[in-house]
């Protein structure tokens, strides 16, 4: 089965639970980045304000040709309730018809729910759903067990392929 995990990042626990996902599921991982690379404080208030906004970002890659996949995981961190503007932007531009996706979320320790829903409004929007969705908590947790506790989600999800 041939499957793609793209996700978004802020400040990398996302990519770390991205590369478990590949390295288990035998992926392509693709990493949807902000053009402008904004990073630190100043960077997220812009980030955020884009995403209070609904305003339109832009990504690296812009569009991704999903058709060649079995199976497509998108992952985005949770910043208050609510997907960052890259992922946002990523998913407007991109043609989900037909798709089930599966969601992860990745935040400190609450509030996945909300962007579960949020994220599946706007890829039913843009023709597809979402099927399976999970969280992975970071807060305090180093990177070695972001890695196993996907490693224990993935498992769950897929009955241990
Ligand atoms: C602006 C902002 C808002 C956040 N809001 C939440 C939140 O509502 N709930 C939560 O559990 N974590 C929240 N977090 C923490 C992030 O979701 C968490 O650090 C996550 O691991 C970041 O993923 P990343 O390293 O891939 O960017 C927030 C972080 C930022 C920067």
């Amino acid at each position: 089965m041939k499957t793609l995990v793209l996700f978004y990042t802020f400040s990398g626990k996302t990519g770390v639970v991205s590369k478990a996902l590949g390295e288990y599921l035998k992926a392509e991982v693709v990493e949807v980045r902000d053009r402008k690379g904004r990073k630190g404080f100043s960077g997220m208030l812009s980030l955020m304000k884009a995403a209070g906004a609904d305003a339109p970002v832009e990504t690296d890659p812009e569009t991704v040709d999903l058709s060649g996949y079995d199976r497509i995981f998108l992952g985005s961190p949770n910043w208050g309730s609510r997907p960052p503007a890259p992922v946002n932007s990523f998913i407007a531009k991109n043609n989900f018809s037909g798709r089930e996706l599966t969601l992860f979320i990745v935040q400190h320790a609450f509030g996945a729910r909300r962007v579960v829903d949020n994220i599946t409004k706007r890829i039913e929007e843009k023709g597809g759903s979402v099927g399976a969705c999970f969280h992975i908590n970071t807060f305090l947790r180093s990177k070695k067990r972001i890695y196993g506790n996907t490693i224990k989600k993935v498992k769950e999800i897929t009955g241990g392929e």
